[in-house]
């Protein structure tokens, strides 16, 4: 039985994390949430009564708690979702992105580092701290100028990817200073089940719903690559359970489309848009989520 430490897991992503992992033979997951505005508790319904299950709702940041847990469960790996992830609400109020992002996730891997360094050699050997980040990292991409790598510089534009692009380092860091072995994800816009409404492809379908005005903004040439919830949470668990230690991974959906392209099938019809897949690309790798060249944070409720 492997035991993993999911933070954030009655979020969107985590709790298809979560999801994915229940449905393992061998495997017991711990759910460590705060429970903020964006999570939501239908997402775990399901899983209550689980032996192989534990809900702690509780804070990344608590470092007391998240030791308690590490130890009390015999964690093997963390798999780190757990962020404020809404680009406008960064810019306007950046202070709650700046405590968990980087703060929390600072003393996330500082309980970490106490635990692992507590374990057995083999136990060590075997441990993983998963960063999951974001393609946003990267900047903005002038468009059809090919895709983001692994290498790529990193150029956050807005307060959440300046804050996930420092919690990305500091991860780095805590390997390269410490030994602690971690690996790291970044992907593109994920969709899919329990994805809160104030993300693009929800909010579209509730306006249009109710007749309200589409959320696309400008003339919606924006291009993002989508990438399919549980695709990502399947990906996640590939990385954490056989990512090399120490490296990135970029993982995209090959689907990249403007946003009016997304937002049409609602109006009852299906602009062609300008952004169709772009050729060469690798199923998991650099994903251009930006159009020309504009370094401004794209404000509005379409972006993730
Ligand atoms: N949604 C996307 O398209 C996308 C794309 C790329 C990367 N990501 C990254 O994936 C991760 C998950 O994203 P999401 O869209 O599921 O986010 P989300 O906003 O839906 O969920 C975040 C979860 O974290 C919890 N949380 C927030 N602060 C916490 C704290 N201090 N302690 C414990 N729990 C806390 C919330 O209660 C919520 O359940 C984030 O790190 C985000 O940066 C998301």
């Amino acid at each position: 039985m492997r035991t993993l430490l999911v933070t954030g897991g009655a979020g969107f992503i985590g709790s298809a994390v979560c999801r994915n992992l229940l449905g393992e033979a061998g495997t017991r997951v711990v759910n460590l949430d705060k429970l903020t505005y964006a999570a939501s508790g239908a997402t775990m319904r399901a899983w209550e009564g689980r032996n192989n299950y534990r809900f702690v709702q509780g804070d990344i940041g608590d470092v007391a708690l998240v030791g308690q847990i590490l130890r009390e469960e015999k964690v093997d790996a963390v798999m780190h979702l757990a962020a404020e992830s809404h680009v406008d609400r960064s810019i306007d109020g950046p202070g709650a992105f700046v405590e968990t992002n980087v703060v929390g996730t600072f003393r996330l891997l500082n309980a970490a580092l106490g635990y692992w360094r507590e374990l057995p050699e083999d136990k060590r050997a075997a441990f993983r701290f998963h960063h999951v980040s974001t393609d946003e990292v990267f900047g903005d991409l002038p468009f059809d100028s090919g895709v983001f790598t692994e290498e790529t510089p990193y150029q956050p534009s807005s307060p959440y990817s300046a804050t996930k692009a420092a919690s990305d380092h500091l991860v780095r860091a805590w390997h390269e200073t410490y030994g602690l072995p971690v690996v790291l994800s970044n992907c593109s816009n994920n969709y899919g089940p329990y994805h809160f409404p104030e993300k693009l492809i929800p909010l579209t379908i509730l306006n249009a719903l109710e007749g309200k005005p589409l959320p696309v903004y400008g003339r919606g040439e924006n291009v993002r690559d989508w990438l399919y919830v549980d695709d990502h949470a399947r990906a996640l668990n590939l990385v954490v359970s056989r990512g090399r230690v120490g490296e990135s991974y970029n993982v995209g959906g090959r689907e990249e489309r403007t946003n009016l392209a997304v937002v049409g099938p609602s109006t009852g019809s299906w602009p062609t848009g300008t952004g169709g897949s772009r050729s060469g690309a690798a199923p998991i790798r650099g994903i251009a989520s930006g159009m020309p060249c504009s370094r401004r944070p794209e404000a509005g409720p379409y972006r993730q």
